[in-house]
């Protein structure tokens, strides 16, 4: 599986590559967005190279409604039991506190930050402890099912904006990491964490770190992720395009 993951910044240098069609972007099979990204750039590769989106929100540019709309609560809750459009928004589907299943992975996905201001998309500890323990305990029971009825176990895929606790996050509150992140990554053991909220500005390293058995990948600008089996090849944005 050949994934395009995107966050943090409309790269004008990968929209120059989709419009040249370069043999990099051939072959993707699934678009990732770890949040940041305006509307119109998703769209444009949505609309270019023609493949699924997931996503999840950011801090910033959202593309879905802020939490909280005013309006009757019966209608609001009616409309959340009934719509089955309610997490597609610009082509691509919204993983947030949700599971999705896409060849032989489950994609899981936790969006925007730690709370530092009363800005949308923001969550403390705790909130967000809340959302990843519901997950977990859908997965593991998932897996107490695929072991029951000895079906082949999925690996499971993170995708989330912020980063994991001590894993390429910053000591300012804005960018720190969640600590519900890492006991997700202890418990549950992901092959792959997609994040991204930490710029590179200044960095001349991407950041990809192998913890236990998990690859995190802070996908600031974009990056293509090769996985075969238990392999996983990731081509960093800071690259020489040579090397695509
Ligand atoms: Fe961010």
């Amino acid at each position: 599986m050949k994934i395009l993951a995107v966050s943090d910044k409309d790269d004008s240098k990968l929209q120059a590559c989709v419009l040249k069609n370069m043999q990099f972007l051939q072959n993707i099979d699934l678009i990732v967005s770890c949040g940041d990204v305006s509307k119109q750039y998703l769209e444009f590769l949505v609309d270019n190279l023609k493949k699924p989106l997931f996503f999840v929100e950011g801090n910033h540019q959202f593309l879905s409604p802020e939490k909280d709309i005013p309006g009757n609560y019966l209608d609001n809750k009616l409309f959340d039991f009934f719509s089955h459009d309610k997490y597609i928004t610009s082509g691509g589907i919204n993983i947030h506190s949700r599971i999705e299943n896409f060849n032989d992975f489950i994609f899981v996905g936790f969006e925007g930050s730690l709370r530092y201001n009363k800005g949308g998309f923001q969550y403390t500890q705790k909130e967000m402890s809340k959302t990843v323990d519901k997950i977990k305990s859908k997965i593991k029971l998932i897996r107490f099912f695929d072991c029951l009825f000895k079906r082949k176990r999925k690996d499971v895929i993170v995708v989330t904006h912020a980063p994991i606790k001590d894993i390429h996050d910053k000591q300012d509150l804005c960018h720190q990491g969640f600590t519900s992140f890492k006991k997700f990554v202890d418990e549950i053991k992901p092959v792959l964490w997609l994040h991204g909220h930490v710029h590179f500005e200044g960095q001349t390293n991407s950041q990809i770190t192998k913890h236990d058995n998990t690859l995190v990948v802070n996908t600031y600008g974009f990056h293509i992720i090769n996985i075969n089996d238990n392999d996983i090849k990731v081509v960093s944005n800071i690259q020489n395009l040579a090397d695509y």
